[in-house]
């Protein structure tokens, strides 16, 4: 493993561990509301602050972007930057629901070189560096093909965007009557994830944000898959709406989004 895989593992598990202890002492939890359905607990921010000196201690000169707040530019001759959601699924972390994970992606010349994404209620790490294929803990992950009314699907439902409700309820209609079923389990990158280890065969959100991307895009695509924004484009990072899928699936996936696309 390169050694910012190494390193990135360390943290990741470390935080999952901080998340995991924390699930148990719910009853005291403090949640702020940083926007319409948008919520942080104390624990989403003891988790960043923990990734965050970690980072710091190892490479004093990497750049960090980590949602709740955190901002170092990179000072590395490589402009190194780490991407890191400290929580992703706090939703599901406030109601008790263990399906959430740590995410950090690792830019570098503003490429996605490196992802990591942590599980710890499974155990489940998810990695891969570019060029190097993905592993989920030891194994490597190969997307398989699969055709649209056999796949089975993962999304978001739009909850703090609301004006392509509309638009998203079409779309979903359709994906509903032409493919084997839909999920929506509220931690992106780890749903990301799933679609690299096969578990769903495509995933489509608006909305996202980097953190919630970075990690498991690479990952994706070191699987054999294929991530694009809504468009068929590759500016996912830059305007948050994500597919992914297996580029046969893909291809079909697209044309059904794009139908109900204005
Ligand atoms: C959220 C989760 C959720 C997705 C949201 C994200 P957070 O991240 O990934 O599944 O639908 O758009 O913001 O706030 O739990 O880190
Ligand atoms: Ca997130
Ligand atoms: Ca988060």
């Amino acid at each position: 493993m390169h050694p910012f895989v190494n390193t990135a593992t360390m943290i990741a598990r470390q935080a999952g561990a901080l998340i995991v202890r924390a699930m148990d002492r719910r009853d005291k939890l403090k949640v702020q509301t940083k926007g319409l359905h948008d919520y942080c607990t104390q624990v989403d921010l003891q988790s960043e602050a923990l990734i965050v000196s970690l980072i710091q201690q190892h490479y004093p000169d990497h750049g960090i972007i980590a949602e709740e707040g955190n901002q170092q530019d990179s000072t590395h001759k490589e402009d190194i930057t780490w991407i890191v959601d400290p929580l992703d699924g706090t939703t599901n972390f406030i109601h008790g629901i263990p399906h959430l994970c740590v995410s950090i992606g690792i830019l570098q010349n503003g490429h996605l070189e490196h992802g990591i994404v942590y599980d710890p209620f499974r155990d489940e790490l998810f990695t891969a560096t570019r060029g190097q294929g993905a592993r989920l803990n030891q194994h490597r992950l190969r997307m398989e093909p699969v055709t649209l009314n056999t796949a089975l699907l993962g999304t978001g439902f739009p909850y703090r965007e609301l004006k392509p409700i509309q638009q998203y309820l079409a779309i979903l209609e359709d994906l509903m009557q032409n493919s084997a079923g839909i999920r929506r389990f509220g931690a992106a990158a780890l749903d990301l994830c799933y679609v690299a280890a096969n578990r769903f065969d495509g995933f489509f959100e608006f909305n996202l944000k980097p953190w919630d991307i970075a990690a498991g895009a690479l990952i994706i695509s070191e699987a054999g898959g294929k991530v694009t924004d809504l468009e068929g484009e590759l500016n996912f990072m830059d305007n948050g709406h994500i597919l992914a899928a297996h580029p046969q699936l893909h291809a079909a996936l697209l044309e059904k989004i794009q139908a109900h696309r204005p």
